[in-house]
């Protein structure tokens, strides 16, 4: 049996025919990575502007991680936790430490790790807050996005996400995103348990709340008891320009432009980058006085916290603070959204530019039902540049964090010639 592909149409031919159609992918066909860079199976040459929605912060094939990941194969890759392990323990103490939490909770993908958080929030409730047993509550918020299983996509509503899956899990209350007057209304309900937020609603197409939106909310939760949970699954790890978009603990060595909002969330989720694009890894952060209602037999994974993710983990993180990722992603961000800026000034179909650090979106003047945002895409892949629309009318852009200002320069020549072209 051949293991290599002769184009990419064969490609894109056997996953049409073989793959289950659940996503629909820009028609190239990627077949080596490396930094910013991925290849195609012709040898043509891309910049990647979507970083495989934000794991790839430390850039394709880092090799820091690829030798970790060799090393610790061929030592040990799997014991369940049946047993203990020579690397959990010394990962579970980096990773706390690195965020400033007591406890972690290993995971493998970003659906698990808010599922996690989603249990010991209810635990806690019944536990801790007194909550009568069935009736807790966690609100939640329009447009959200926190994966695909099937309670989270009980409370999304995107139609495409949730219709047609039901019966669907009840213990949630949406409420409209950055308006905090709608928390205030339900949060002093006394079955509230937890408020489940993405600090920028990435998938819903790089929404930015108000400055004061996080803190506020924040402040509201501490009032009533009740646990501020971040999904920082995409917008963690140095991608919107410091180490968490709640900047609950900042990496960025003192020079971070929001010290003053620092936060700790509760339960503070993290999937994605935390391997670097390597192997599925995630982790839910929590202080004992939350994590320690969960007891053995309540909650795990046969993968999660196993020797090889872990150890990937430890050098992902390494690299984020060493290559000083969290500063280059706001430098560079505040360049890039310069330049989208100025050329929304010359072109029409550029409506309006938004994001933080390298994770940014902009929005094309024509209807969310128009083909304009994936024509647009195909020929960014023509010009060289990767990307994808979210929601219609909106690009994500969302580099490797690993960029230098020489190759964004090109990037942003290439979407700006392209935009114009339109
Ligand atoms: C904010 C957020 N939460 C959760 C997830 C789900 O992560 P995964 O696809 O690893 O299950 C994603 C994925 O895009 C995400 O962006």
């Amino acid at each position: 049996m051949t293991r290599n592909l002769n184009s990419s149409a064969e490609g894109i031919h056997l996953e049409n025919k073989y793959g289950a159609n659940n996503y629909h992918p820009i028609p190239v066909v990627i077949s080596r990575g490396e930094g910013v860079y991925v290849w195609d199976v012709e040898g043509n040459r891309y910049y990647d502007f979507l970083s495989s929605y934000s794991a790839v912060n430390q850039g394709h094939c880092h090799p820091k991680i690829v030798n970790t990941l060799i090393n610790q194969s061929k030592k040990l890759t799997l014991t369940s936790r049946a047993f203990y392990n020579d690397v959990l323990g010394i990962y579970e103490k980096y990773v706390t430490e690195y965020f400033g939490y007591e406890k972690v909770l290993p995971m493998n993908t970003g659906a698990e790790a808010v599922e996690t958080a989603i249990k010991i929030c209810r635990k806690w409730a019944y536990e801790q807050k007194g909550i009568a047993e069935g009736k807790a509550s966690i609100i939640v918020c329009d447009n959200n996005f926190h994966g695909r299983t099937t309670t989270i996509i009980s409370f999304s509503n995107d139609p495409e996400a949730h219709n047609q899956f039901g019966p669907y899990t009840p213990g949630f209350k949406r409420i409209p995103y950055n308006d905090i007057g709608s928390l205030q209304e339900v949060i002093e309900d006394e079955s509230v348990a937890g408020f489940l937020v993405e600090p920028i609603q990435g998938e819903a197409g790089v929404i930015v709340p108000s400055d004061d939106y996080l803190k506020n909310a924040y402040n509201l939760c501490k009032t009533n008891n009740v646990l501020f949970i971040a999904d920082e699954i995409q917008t963690g790890l140095a991608r919107t320009g410091s180490l968490l978009a709640v900047c609950g603990k900042c990496s960025c060595q003192g020079d971070c432009e929001r010290q003053d909002t620092y936060l700790k969330p509760d339960i503070l989720i993290l999937g994605k980058a935390l391997s670097g694009g390597m192997y599925p890894v995630s982790a839910v952060l929590a202080d004992s006085a939350v994590m320690d209602v969960i007891k053995p037999g309540q909650h795990g994974s046969t993968y999660g916290g196993n020797p090889l993710g872990s150890m990937v983990a430890i050098e992902a993180l390494e690299i984020l603070r060493k290559e000083k990722l969290a500063q280059n992603a706001r430098k560079l961000g505040h360049i890039f959204r310069e330049r989208m800026n100025a050329l929304a000034e010359k072109s029409d179909i550029l409506k309006l530019v938004r994001g933080r650090g390298l994770l940014n979106a902009i929005e094309i003047n024509d209807s969310p039902d128009s083909d304009t945002a994936w024509n647009i895409c195909l020929s960014l892949k023509d010009n060289g540049l990767l990307a994808k629309p979210t929601h219609g009318n909106i690009i994500r852009f969302a580099p490797p964090l690993v960029m230098t200002e020489e190759q964004l320069d090109e990037c942003c020549r290439i979407i700006e010639t392209t935009i114009l072209s339109y």
